[in-house]
């Protein structure tokens, strides 16, 4: 598929997903989002990609929402047919390795449904994040209003959905909301260096640590250890714990193939 609206790009380890609409602030229109879909499909079983970043072009925005163009004159009942399918706020969900949002300027509606579904989330300074929907007479549909209320809070959640009003990114840090805060001009280094650490780990462990972690928002206390208990001695099925071991003994850097 040779995409008109995202860029794709794998090195060292790390894929960049990059939504590439900085005219329109990287609103998401429908090709869009297919083509997210696409891309995350194509990314989950290459062996040379261990980590995904998802960011915006230029220096505006991450995404500010759906595309409201694409919201005129819908019915309940198309906008219902638009919404089946793979959606892209479950696809990063599900994605089986770590996603991290870098999060480069308005992060508005479904920019922030997105952040909220990847794994990490890092802003620039300038950054300012938002459920704006209730200003256009409508609420949050990508999993604003369940996944923003388990990360920050039913409070907090509240008071951003309900008057639509943007919070800056020191604030965005300080609910939670996002992982760490850097400087406009440091945030694709410091949010590379996140992920060459995190893309030096055992894939296999990243996966089941990952699913260990999601399970603890949809399920009890008891069934999540349980799972907790599963994946762990899963990860010793593996040659990346045997590595892992025996690197730490050896005293020297585990080499993890993802076997
Ligand atoms: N859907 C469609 N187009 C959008 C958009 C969106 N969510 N967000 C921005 N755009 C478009 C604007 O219509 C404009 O297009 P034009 O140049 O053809 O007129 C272009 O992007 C630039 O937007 P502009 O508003 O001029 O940029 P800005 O830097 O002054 O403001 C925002 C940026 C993000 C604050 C502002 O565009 C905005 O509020 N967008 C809507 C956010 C929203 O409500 N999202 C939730 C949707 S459910």
């Amino acid at each position: 598929m040779v995409y008109q609206n995202i860029l794709l790009e794998t090195k060292d380890r790390i894929s960049t997903l990059t939504i590439n609409r900085p005219d329109k602030r990287n609103a998401l229109n429908q090709a869009t989002r297919d083509e997210i879909v696409h891309a995350l499909e194509s990314l989950q079983s290459s062996v040379d990609s261990r980590v995904l970043i998802v960011t915006g072009s230029g220096d505006k925005a991450f995404i500010a929402g759906a595309d409201i163009n694409e919201f005129e004159g819908r019915t309940a009942l198309t906008q219902r047919e638009a919404m089946k399918g793979l959606r892209i706020f479950d696809a990063v969900e599900e994605f089986p390795k770590p996603v991290i949002a870098m999060i480069n300027g308005f992060c508005l509606g479904g920019g922030l449904e997105l952040a909220l579904a990847c794994d990490l989330r890092f802003a620039s300074d300038n950054a300012k994040l938002g459920q704006p929907e209730i200003n256009l007479g409508i609420i949050p549909g990508g999993g604003g209003t369940q996944r923003l209320t388990r990360l920050v809070g039913e409070g907090k959640s509240m008071e951003l959905i309900l008057t639509g009003d943007p919070i800056d990114a020191a604030q965005a840090k300080g609910i939670g909301l996002v992982n760490d805060v850097f400087p406009a001009n440091e945030l694709r280094d410091r949010v590379h260096a996140v992920a060459v650490r995190i893309a030096e780990k055992s894939p296999i462990a990243l996966r089941m640590a990952k699913e260990a972690v999601k399970t603890a928002a949809r399920t009890t206390l008891r069934e999540g250890l349980s799972r907790e208990t599963d994946l762990f001695c899963f990860t010793f099925g593996s040659q990346d714990k045997e590595e892992g071991v025996r690197a730490f003994l050896e005293k020297r850097k585990p080499d993890f193939k993802g076997r």
